[in-house]
This record gives structure tokens, sequence and C-alpha cells, in this order.
């Protein structure tokens, strides 16, 4: 890639909306409702501001994390996302293999297109597994499969009950299965090479759902989401049965945090899914200190949503989280670049996590968590 183009998030996502179709990129790129909670998301980590130490001697930074037994080269993580088929073929598969290269997790989502063995075969790593809770009959059926293939860490995405309302989507057509209209296919000649790739490739398809059922009855079920009876129980059912580490995505409320505690989960992720549910949410960032000061040291503490350059890493660090995950950033790189964009997105984030540690004074993620914060945002409270 001709990375002299791309100094900041910002240039990744200028390249995917050119490179994409206009329903893609919106897919991608998009919120619910007004996006309110996608633009606070983002705008809520300029209100926290860090103050530097000088003269520290910080030649010797250290950024690797060891999180549930896993060696991650800095603190984030790849989201689940799914249909990344859809931005580019075997897209599952380009950054699983961009993650891999970067010593980070990578998260495959229920809606993936690339199935556990293809993501395995291609990187020698099992990834992360995120699982959407939408047949409670058959979900323990689904969690021994994911155990067999050699999987350690399960997600439970939570905050899906039913699903946005993304204005975006609705405006432009876009739902799964597609259904081409005038303004689709205007949308699809205007990105000829995306077109012919996506022609050229196999049909999309959902390899984690039970392979009996058709692409339509698949794509139903997970875009018409309608979880609204999970509970508690249910996920303390998977517990049970889940010998790895298990996460819950998708928490906000300290109290939701402590529950996650009492069943003996491993981790959580606070996340408002990037701002893609409900339209006037509170942000992940918001709750995250009130979060951290009931379950320190209990679990694992994730932070998403909103994470665009490293120091936003060292902001939700600073503030208490284990580790960031980031959701749209690889799926602009996806777009722009395939792989090696996604590579790119990566390493610049972790150029500019290492960079920013510099200018604070500080050697560690230690030295990171007791930096001293100004903040602007009175609905931020911390100690
Ligand atoms: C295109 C897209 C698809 C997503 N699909 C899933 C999914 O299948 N499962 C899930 O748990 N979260 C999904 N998410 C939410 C992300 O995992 C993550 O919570 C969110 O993107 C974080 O916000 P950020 O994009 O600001 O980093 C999706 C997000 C995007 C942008």
């Amino acid at each position: 890639m001709a990375t002299n183009k791309f100094h900041s998030w910002n240039d990744w996502r200028d390249m995917a909306r050119k490179k994409v179709p206009k329903f893609v990129f919106d897919f991608i790129d998009g919120g619910a409702g007004n996006e309110a909670a996608l633009n606070r998301n983002i705008d809520l980590f300029k209100q926290i501001s860090m103050v530097p130490r000088v003269l520290k001697n910080n030649s010797h930074k250290k950024i690797t994390i060891n999180i549930l037994g896993n060696q991650c080269g800095f603190p984030i993580a790849i989201a689940p996302t799914g249909l990344n088929g859809l931005i580019k073929p075997r897209g599952d598969q380009l950054i699983a293999q961009a993650a891999a290269a970067n010593n980070i997790p990578f998260i495959l989502s229920t809606a993936a297109n690339c199935s556990i063995e293809q993501i395995i075969s291609k990187t020698g790593v099992c990834p992360w597994i995120q699982l959407y809770v939408i047949n409670k009959a058959g979900v323990l059926k689904l969690v021994e499969k994911i155990r067999e293939k050699g999987c350690e860490i399960l997600v439970i995405t939570i905050d899906v009950p039913v699903s946005g309302n993304r204005l975006r989507d609705l405006k432009n057509g876009f739902k799964m299965p597609l259904r081409p209209n005038f303004s689709l296919i205007a949308d699809c000649l205007n990105r000829p090479q995306w077109s012919i790739a996506r022609m050229m490739d196999k049909p999309l398809s959902f390899p984690l759902l039970e392979s009996d059922s058709s692409f339509k009855a698949k794509a139903d079920r997970l875009f018409s989401r309608n979880f609204d009876s999970l509970s508690w129980n249910d996920i303390t059912r998977i517990r049970d049965q889940w010998p790895g580490k298990l996460i819950l995505k998708g928490i906000l409320h300290p109290d939701d945090a402590v529950e996650a505690v009492r069943i003996g989960l491993d981790g959580v992720v606070i996340s408002n899914h990037g701002g893609r549910q409900l339209e006037n949410t509170v942000t992940p960032l918001e709750m995250l200190p009130s979060i951290v000061s009931v379950v320190k040291n209990k679990l694992a503490v994730f932070l998403d949503g909103g994470v665009r350059s490293g120091e936003d890493i060292l902001k939700a660090i600073a503030l208490g989280a284990d580790s960031v995950l980031v959701g749209r950033l690889p799926l602009y790189g996806l777009a722009a670049g395939g792989e090696s964009g996604v590579s790119e997105v990566i390493s610049m984030l972790e150029t500019e996590m290492t960079n920013s540690m510099a200018l604070l004074g500080c050697n560690s993620l230690e030295d990171v968590r007791k930096i001293m914060i100004v903040n602007r945002c009175p609905s931020i409270s911390f100690n």
C-alpha cells in the first residue's frame, strides 16, 4: 500500500469510502438513529487530556500484555464484525492474518463469512469466537462444536436483543439477504473493482451456523434479530458447559458487571456496539471508571466504541481498562487495502501508542495507569 497517504484513521476511512459501494461503506460506518451514540463514542475521548511527565528515561517501553492467558503485542483485539466477506472476499481471513502477524487477538463473529477451520488453517491460531445466542435450544450444541475445534475463548454478545434502527441501511435498501434494486445496482456499478471481486467470489455464507439451513434462513435469523428472551440463566447454563474463558460483550451498567463476576465470567466488554444499537445510550468511556471500581481484578475489562488512535488506547488504559477492541478501524483498512491495509492500521495504532507513551514519560502500561488526567466531561467521574 502507498503508506505515505495514510497518516490517521480518517485517511483510512476516506480511502474505504472510495473503494466500496456506498451501501457497504454505510453499513460499516453507520450507527443507530441520528448516530448520537456513535459520534459521542468518538467525541468523549477528546474530553480527556493527559498530563505528560518529563525526563523519565522511557527508552525501554514495554507494551505487551498477557490477557486471559494470551500474550498480546499491545492491548488491543479485533472486535467481532459480521459480513466481512461483503467488504472483501475472505475478509475474515484477511483480518485474522493481519491480527496474527501483529500478535493481537482476532474475534470471529457468529455472522462471519469464513469458517473457524479456515481461520485456523491460514493463521495457525485459534480465533476467539463471538456468539449470538439466536437459538437457545441449540446453543449448547454450538458451544460444544466450537470447543471441539480447539477454541478457548468465547465472547457472548448480549446487546442485540433486537436490531438497531440503522437509518443509513434503511435508506440504502440494504438488508440481508441482499435484494438488488435499481439504486443498489447503480451503487455497485460505481465501484466496478469491488463488484468484479464480489462476482468472482463464492456467494456469501454463514459457516458458524448449522449447515442444514439455507442462506436465507440463516440471514433471517441473524439480521431480523429477536433474541429478547435471553436472561442471566442462559448465560449461566453456557458458563457451566464451557470450560474455556467466557467474556460477555455489551454491558454498560456496573450492576451487570457485578452479575458477570457472580456467575463466574472471565471478562466483560464495556460496549454500546459501536453506537449501532440504542441511539442515545451512554458511551463505554463514561461507564468505564464506575465499572472498574466494582469489578477491579475480578475479571478482565475490555472497552470498545470510539477508539480511533493510539492516544485513545492509552486513555482507556489510564481509566482502568485492561485492553480495548477496535471494530470499524480494521474494516476501513480491509476496504482500503485488504490484509495489508488491516496490518497497516494495526501498526499505525501501535506506533501512535508507543510515541504517545514517550511523550507522556511512560515506560509501561503500569505507568500509563498512573498518569494524571484532566477530565472535561462531567459524566466521566473517577479518582
Ligand atoms: C460493520 C460492523 C459489524 C459488526 N458486527 C458485530 C457482530 O457480528 N458481533 C458483535 O458482537 N459486534 C459486532 N459489531 C460491533 C463491534 O464488535 C464493536 O462493538 C464496535 O464496532 C466497536 O466500536 P468501533 O467501531 O467504534 O470500534 C459490529 C460493528 C460493525 C461496525
